[in-house]
């Protein structure tokens, strides 16, 4: 598959393990972290961080550019990002900055980063006082796929990946939900190359129509992330997966939609329905406190003058942003 964007294309291209353990071997600059390097002992790597949503911060940004200057690493060079969605966000902002910008090449190995992070350019580090507010866009190279690498997957991360999967259901195609609906109790043969492909494709389709975020239509990828970014700060990016916070606010934000008459009655209870059923929380109890987390939404990139913009579903498999929305309206949704 081609992803086309303001600077030319890149490929994503399938390996097998073998395959891929080969190509890392002749990359001089293969950065990943603790648990993606014991899980994958054979792959030659050069920079190892530690795993989790904390790494993702502007200390572990700079000491990652510091190595890379103290290594030598030049523009010719180019660095490779064999994790989840934090390595990729991490390393691809490193490579967008470092000496004004260096290629890199995204190697997802979390169903999340396969489906959606791999892909699109956006990469950055979140602050204290919010999530990806420092970041950039900054396409790989080239994309490499492994299907076998979620063979060592924790559960736990591939439900989390899978909230990102039900958000492209919810937000474009209504038949993939149905047919998600139907495969919950045989929750392995959901993780085929097909549902990856698909994915991907749907984003592909959204980046190209949108790369920067400005008319709209990219802005429909983040269903649920209003709220689930603002979770995710409040909690300092611990306790709650990213998928797992993304969960919480879809359902949040289908009631949102539903108090505004611009969401189908009964959209949300099928959200909820589903995401529970998948394994994933939908209800949190820190909305017992709504004010942080408004003062959190209103930090988010998402903010239109005094109004808060959500990208709201009218109904499934359809989404749209909608950038008036009161702050009255969100407090009443989540102090429920
Ligand atoms: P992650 O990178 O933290 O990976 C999840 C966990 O799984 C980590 O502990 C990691 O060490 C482990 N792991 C990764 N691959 C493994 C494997 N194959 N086998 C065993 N363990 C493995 O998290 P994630 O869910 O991949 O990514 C979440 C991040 O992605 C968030 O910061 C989110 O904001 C970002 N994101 C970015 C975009 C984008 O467009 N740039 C889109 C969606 C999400
Ligand atoms: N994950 C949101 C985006 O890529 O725009």
């Amino acid at each position: 598959m081609t992803i086309r964007h303001h600077r030319g294309r890149y490929e994503i291209r399938r390996f097998d393990l073998d395959e891929l353990q080969q190509q890392l071997a002749s990359e001089p600059w293969v950065i990943t972290d603790e648990n993606v390097a014991a899980a994958y002992r054979g792959a030659k790597t050069e920079l190892v961080l530690k795993p989790g949503e904390e790494t993702k911060s502007f200390p572990s940004y700079q000491h990652l550019v510091e190595q890379l200057a103290s290594l030598s690493v030049r523009r010719s060079h180019r660095l490779v990002a064999f994790g989840g969605g934090v390595i990729g966000d991490l390393v691809g902002f490193a490579a967008a900055t470092y000496l004004r910008g260096i290629p890199f090449v995204q190697v997802p190995t979390t169903l999340l980063a396969m489906v959606d992070s791999s892909v699109g350019g956006k990469v950055g580090v979140d602050l204290p006082l919010g999530k990806n507010l420092v970041g950039a866009f900054h396409p790989p190279s080239e994309v490499w796929l492994c299907h076998e690498l979620l063979a060592t997957l924790p559960d736990r991360q591939v439900r989390n990946g899978m909230a990102e999967v039900w958000k492209y259901a919810y937000i474009m195609d209504a038949d993939l939900a149905d047919q998600l609906d139907a495969a919950i109790p045989t929750q392995a043969s959901m993780l085929s190359e097909t549902l990856v492909d698909r994915c991907i494709a749907h984003k592909r389709d959204v980046v190209q129509a949108d790369e920067f975020e400005t008319n709209g239509l990219r802005a429909i990828l983040n269903f649920g992330h209003t709220i689930g970014h603002a979770i995710e700060q409040v909690l300092g990016y611990q306790e709650l997966l990213h998928g797992e916070a993304i969960a919480i606010g879809m359902v949040f934000e289908a009631r949102l939609g539903e108090l505004l008459g611009f969401t189908e009655a009964g959209t949300a209870a099928i959200i909820e329905d589903q995401l529970l059923r998948q394994g994933l929380p939908t209800d949190w109890e820190g909305f017992q406190n709504p004010e942080p987390l408004l003062q959190a939404m209103f930090r988010d990139k998402k903010v239109v003058g005094n109004a808060l913009a959500f990208s709201l579903v009218p109904k499934i498999g359809a989404c749209k942003l909608v950038t008036d929305v009161p702050v009255a309206a969100v407090r009443e949704v989540i102090s429920r």
